[in-house]
């Protein structure tokens, strides 16, 4: 029998089914400050507010279904530095099926803690690997020498119709309500989430747009499909968008991705923060950085959206408390309101209420001020961080500093020094 390689709708329809009771139905909601600041209708999915808070327990729940009663038995694995283990572990409690997930050694204590929790006695943590590629091929070799089965989190036709079962929630909820949606924004990171919502539009509600937003630093479907034409393996990627950020998409999911996804957007990770912030402070959601990537694209699209209907995948909202120093560091930066320089600072009273008078605007700010070394001589090298209250200030800023030491670097355009601090 051929192996069945892609998804139609029916797929989904049937996964909706095996689904109706193991998820919740999560809401559909019209956000009113983003319908005004972008002059549009906007719809937020709220897959933050499912029981694992992300969608992934959709595609994990599906392909673990779909197994036989034997190969169930014999249990599961995965590789997962987040939210498709939690997805996993939630499964194999309900269905009382014995789990291995494995997570690089560098995952964060709150995901680690979330899978331990909803997977109870049930799944077992393995902590391998600095890399999620060292720890993806622990746990297949693993899963080979114990004949269990390996859940693919987005190459595998199950977890993609699983996860297309948004879609068909998402046109449920809108046609109660009478509503047509002119765009569709949803994250990519493997792809599953975009091929199975993006296939499930094209059949019931072509006049969609379909737009996957990937993280700049790690645009591998824009870069497969749209660049190269066939699937690349990014060299560097950046992992600040955890979920999102993967070097190589799936083969099912970039055929399928090929077909159904209409445009492609890369958004800033330091825009992604600050939409963060964005939506913590003016509509009280936590999103996790890839949560928000669909809701931050809207920026560039906001000509094309105009007096149109939006619906936005807030696809998940595991965002670790510890990191929110980080993400608020990155938006100051992205916003152009955080600079950092490396000086020469002379030694003697009163150096610093000089360089405050002489270089900062009344309202800027200094959050940083470090020696890096302090010599026998009359100067030393100092890191110095200005937050300014007006990013146009900048010029003038970077002009007096020029003037208090010529030699300075400005760490913000350097990005080894500037990796460094953040
Ligand atoms: C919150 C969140 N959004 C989006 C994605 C991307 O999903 P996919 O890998 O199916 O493209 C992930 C993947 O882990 C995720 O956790």
């Amino acid at each position: 029998m051929a192996v069945k390689t892609t998804v139609s709708s029916k797929d989904i329809d049937e996964a909706f089914l095996q689904l109706k009771d193991v998820v919740k139905e999560t809401p559909l909601q019209k956000d009113h400050y983003l319908s005004l600041k972008y002059d549009c209708d906007v719809y937020l999915k709220r897959e933050d507010l499912q029981w694992v808070r992300s969608f992934k327990l959709r595609g994990a729940y599906n392909a673990i279904i779909a197994l036989n009663e034997n190969d169930r038995q014999n249990g599961i694995t995965c590789a997962s530095a987040g939210n498709h283990a939690q997805g996993v572990a939630y499964t194999a409690n309900k269905l009382n099926l014995n789990a291995v997930i494995f997570m690089p050694v560098t995952t964060p204590l709150q995901k680690i803690n979330q899978v331990k929790f909803f997977g109870g006695s049930n799944a077992e943590v393995v902590l391998t690997g600095d890399t999620f590629d060292d720890c993806l091929k622990e746990a297949l070799t693993y899963t080979q020498d114990n004949k269990m089965n390996f859940i693919d989190p987005f190459n595998n036709i199950y977890t993609i119709a699983g996860q297309g079962t948004l879609a068909k929630e998402i046109l449920k909820q809108s046609k109660e309500d009478n509503i047509q949606f002119d765009y569709l924004f949803a994250a990519i990171g493997g792809g599953g989430l975009i091929s199975g919502i993006g296939t499930y539009f094209k059949e019931h509600s072509p006049q969609t747009s379909i737009i996957g937003v990937e993280p700049a630093g790690a645009s591998s479907m824009y870069a497969s499909v749209v660049l190269e034409n066939q699937i690349v393996t990014l060299p560097e990627i950046d992992k600040f968008v955890d979920g999102a950020s993967v070097a190589k998409v799936g083969e099912i999911t970039y055929d399928i991705a090929k077909n159904v996804v209409d445009d492609y957007i890369q958004v800033h990770e330091g825009a992604v923060c600050s939409t963060i912030l964005d939506m913590y402070s003016k509509q009280a959601i936590i999103a996790e950085p890839a949560g928000a990537l669909s809701v931050s694209a809207l920026e560039q699209y906001r000509s094309e959206i105009k007096g149109k209907t939006v619906v936005c995948v807030v696809s998940g909202g595991n965002n670790d408390i510890n990191r929110m120093k980080e993400i608020e560091e990155r938006s100051l930066l992205f916003e152009e309101m955080k600079h950092y320089f490396i000086l020469n600072f002379p030694q003697r009273p009163g150096a610093l209420r000089e360089f405050v008078n002489d270089v900062l605007g009344p309202k800027d700010d200094i959050t940083k001020f470090e020696y890096l070394k302090k010599s026998s001589q009359n100067t030393g090298t100092v890191i110095i961080g200005i937050q300014l209250n007006n990013h146009q200030d900048l010029d003038n800023l970077k002009s007096n500093v020029n003037e208090f030491d010529p030699s300075n670097i400005y760490i913000n355009e350097n990005k080894m020094l500037y990796s460094l601090l953040i």
